[in-house]
Order: C-alpha cells, then structure tokens, then sequence
C-alpha cells in the first residue's frame, strides 16, 4: 500500500513539474500574446474543443472566426498557438521574414504524399529546389503548352456538348480536364483522365486533402501508429498507393529515356537545332541525379507535389468561376464580347486559341481575379514563426484558356443563382462548396 502511495505520488509530482516546465517555457509567449483576441480558451485543451465535428463544420467555425475576430488573433490548439492574419501588411511581413520559409508541421501530415517535395519542404533546402524547377514555367514554356490548353479543353467542351444542356455537376468534368494538362504539359504523360467514366486519381486525391484536413485539427489522430489503424488512415494509404503505381510508371519511363539518351541535350546543341524548353519533369530529375544516381524518392515527391497543387487549384477556381458567369449574365455576355471580337463566331474547335490572344483578354483576366479574390482556392498557409510561385501564372493562362474556350462555345446557366456570401464553403487544404456547383450549358450557335 506504502509503495502504491509513493508511485501515486511520484506520478503526481512529476506531471505538475511537466506541466510547470511546459508553463514556464511559454511565460514569454503568454505575455507577448496577452492582448490579442480570441475565443476563450481552457486549461490544457486550450480551444481544442471547437475542432470536435466533423471537417466541414471546423472548417466553417475558421472561416467565421474571420467574421468575429480582427487579423492578428489567436488561438490554442492544447499548447499549440495558432495565430490568424488576415491582413496584406502583417502577411507581408511574414512572408517577408526568415519564418516566411519555414512551414509549419501540420504540412507533415501530407507528407506520405508529397515527402519533401517543393511544397512541403523548407528553409534553404526549399530555396534550392524552387530555384531548379521554377523554369519550367518560363515563358518559353508557357508559349509551348498553349497547344496542350487548347487540345484538352477541347475534349472539355465535346464532354460539355454531350450533356445537352442537363444540369451538371461541374467538378466531375473540370477535374478530369486540368488533371490531363497538369500531366501533359509537366509530367509529360497522357493521363487521359477525361476519356474515363470515372476519375479514380480526382476521387483518391479528394480522398487525400480531406484526410490531410481532418489530421491537422483531431490531435488524436497525429500519431501515425494510431491514425494508419484508422479506417480514414487505411482509406488514404490505398488512395496513395493507387497514385504511386501511376507515379512510378513516370519514373520508370524518365528513367529509360535517360539511360537510353544520356547526352540529349549536348548533341542537340551541336547540331545547332532548337531545344524544346526543359520540362518540370527533366528538371525533378536534374534533383534527383547526383553522383550518377537518381533518387527514385525525390522525383516521387516532385511529380506528386505538381499532381495535387496544379491540378485541384485551377479545377476548383474554374468551377468557382464559371458559377460566377451563370450567376451574373450580364458580366458572361461582356467577355463573350471581348472574345467575339478576336475569334467572331468560329468555333474553338476550328480557330484555335494562341499564346498572344491570353494578353488581349483583359475583361476576363478581371473576372477571374475577382473569382480569385472571392473564393480563394489556397486560403490557409501556415507558417512557423522562428526568427507565391510561377505556377500562378501558369494557373491564369490555363484558365483563362478554358473560361475563354468555354464562353466561346456555350451560354452558361445556373438554375437558382445565390448571392456570393450564400455559398457555403468548406475548406479540405483547398477551398471547396459545401453543395456541389451545378451548371448547364447551351450551345451559342
Ligand atoms: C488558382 C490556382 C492556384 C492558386 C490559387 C495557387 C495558390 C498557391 C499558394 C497560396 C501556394 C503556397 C502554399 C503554401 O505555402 O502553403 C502555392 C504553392 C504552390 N503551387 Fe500553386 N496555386 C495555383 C495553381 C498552381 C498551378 C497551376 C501550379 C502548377 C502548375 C501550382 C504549383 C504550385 C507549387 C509547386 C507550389 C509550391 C511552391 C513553393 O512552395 O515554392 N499552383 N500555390
């Protein structure tokens, strides 16, 4: 009984010297944030309790703290501080700092996926990697995936023409749409997806954003031992797997076209030929090479980063966007003008859209920064306090190549408009509706 006692005791002494130390630790942090506002938080748990329900209802209570709370507010996920800033100057100056580099470790939870690719990656490790891949999307570049644009978006509007002017769930067309030009225009793969009744790669990588989402607030799914014992866990690790067998079919080809060609590039220049610009994919593997090896994990995590941040973003702001021109028939019909006065009444199939009619576009170009400011489809990045990219440009010529061919082709219809503060929104890492879009098209001519 003495014993039992005195272990009781020890347990006793040693949790309140932890909870002491941990207490003291974050004396200095406690005062700095004295003053900032926030919702009430308890002992221990702090605000953890608000992230009980279900993804899309934590999602909704960030969104609103937006509403309740200035930038620069604060909240506590058990000892973990979160700070908010929704404001251009205070994210300015973080981003600007040496903590803008620095991502926070709820980025580790998409790791399995994307490893220590550019997205997830950090510090100067990160400035390295983004410094080798960012030509690919250079101008060169740009110009030479103009015809990709154009040939699946193609594709999209033949997929649109079959739906005879039945209400549609947008997401299952445009999905499949970007998935094809992100593989072709980076990856240098055929995907296909659009020719599929079903796109497994956009439901697994659904399956993906919204487990990652999920991890980052149930702090007791964080230990990988409990979470992969989970059903979600289990679900996302055969989500994954079902990607990797097409990633490693990307890796195995590089690979084949590299041992089998190894001095491409010099003897091109020799001959004095011109070079097609380097793709996303040539340059993940000048990463991945050293010492006359390639990592097969490094090019993994690269073609895997570009698989999730170049195809979902542009899907859902294209969806967002062509919500926006149903909604609004009068602002479609001004960038049908503008479209009508490049190309008339041709057909995009027929009078393909080139690299320079993008710049004339100026009226679209507004509406779909305005799309992009009302539904940001990135809305959250974290960063971890210690001390945007090329793609966007890729992103607004890409959609604006699809908007433009769209408009051109079809009147976009919605059959009960809602105001833009009505849509509910949810965030699973990307900004999604709550209720899928649902839009018709009929054709123009
Ligand atoms: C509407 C479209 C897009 C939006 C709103 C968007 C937004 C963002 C944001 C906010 C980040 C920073 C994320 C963070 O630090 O946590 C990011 C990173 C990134 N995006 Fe996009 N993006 C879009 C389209 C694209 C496209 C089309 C590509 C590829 C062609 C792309 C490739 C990337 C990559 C590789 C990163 C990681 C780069 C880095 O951290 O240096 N994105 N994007």
């Amino acid at each position: 009984m003495a014993i039992a006692t005195l272990i009781l005791f020890t347990a006793i002494l040693i949790g309140f010297l932890y909870l002491l130390q941990h207490y003291l630790s974050k004396l200095h942090l406690y005062n700095t944030i004295k003053d900032l506002p926030g919702p009430k938080a308890l002992p221990l748990v702090g605000n953890a309790l608000m992230f009980t329900g279900e993804v899309a209802e934590i999602c909704s209570k960030i969104i609103t703290m937006a509403d309740v709370y200035p930038s620069l507010s604060r909240l506590w996920l058990g000892s973990r501080l979160l700070i908010f800033i929704y404001d251009p100057e205070n994210m300015k100056a973080v981003l600007n700092s040496p903590s803008g580099i620095y991502k926070s470790e709820d980025y580790n939870y998409m790791k399995p996926f994307i490893g220590e690719g550019v997205f997830s990656c950090a510090g100067s490790k990160w400035r390295a990697q983004r410094k080798t891949l960012s030509p690919a999307f250079n101008l060169n570049s740009m110009k030479s995936f103009m015809d990709s644009f154009v040939r699946h978006t193609n594709i999209f509007i033949q997929r649109l023409e079959t739906t005879n002017g039945k209400e549609i769930e947008i997401s299952k067309y445009i999905g499949p749409c970007a998935l094809d030009i992100i593989y072709d225009t980076t990856l240098e793969t055929e995907l296909n997806a659009q020719a599929e009744q079903e796109c497994k790669i956009c439901d697994s990588m659904k399956n993906m954003l919204e487990s990652f989402t999920r991890r980052i607030f149930k702090v007791w799914l964080h230990p990988n031992i409990i979470y992969y014992n989970t059903t979600a866990g289990k679900k996302e690790q055969k989500c994954l797997d079902y990607i990797n067998i097409l990633t490693n079919k990307i890796i195995k080809k590089k690979k084949m076209e590299m041992e089998a060609n190894p001095v491409q590039e010099s003897v091109q220049e020799n001959e004095g030929e011109k070079k097609s610009p380097k793709t996303y994919l040539d340059l993940a593997m000048e990463l991945a090479k050293s010492g006359g090896k390639v990592s097969e994990t490094v090019l993994r995590d690269e073609i895997n980063t570009m698989t999730i941040a170049g195809s979902d973003t542009t899907a859902g702001t294209v969806s967002f966007l062509l919500l926006m021109l149903a909604n609004h028939p009068e602002i479609q019909n001004k960038a049908y003008q503008e479209l009508h006065e490049i190309y008339g009444t041709s057909d995009p199939e027929d009078v393909h859209m080139q690299y320079d009619d993008l710049q004339r576009m100026e009226y679209l170009d507004r509406v779909i920064k305005e799309t992009m400011r009302l539904f940001p489809v990135a809305p959250m990045i974290i960063r971890k306090v210690i001390e945007d990219i090329k793609g966007m440009k890729y992103a607004i010529a890409e959609m604006k190549a699809i908007a433009a061919t769209v408009i051109r082709k079809f009147i976009i219809m919605v059959d009960k408009p809602l105001p833009v503060e009505e849509i509910d929104l949810k965030i699973y890492v990307a900004l999604k509706p709550v209720k899928p879009i649902m839009l018709r098209f009929k054709k123009r001519h």
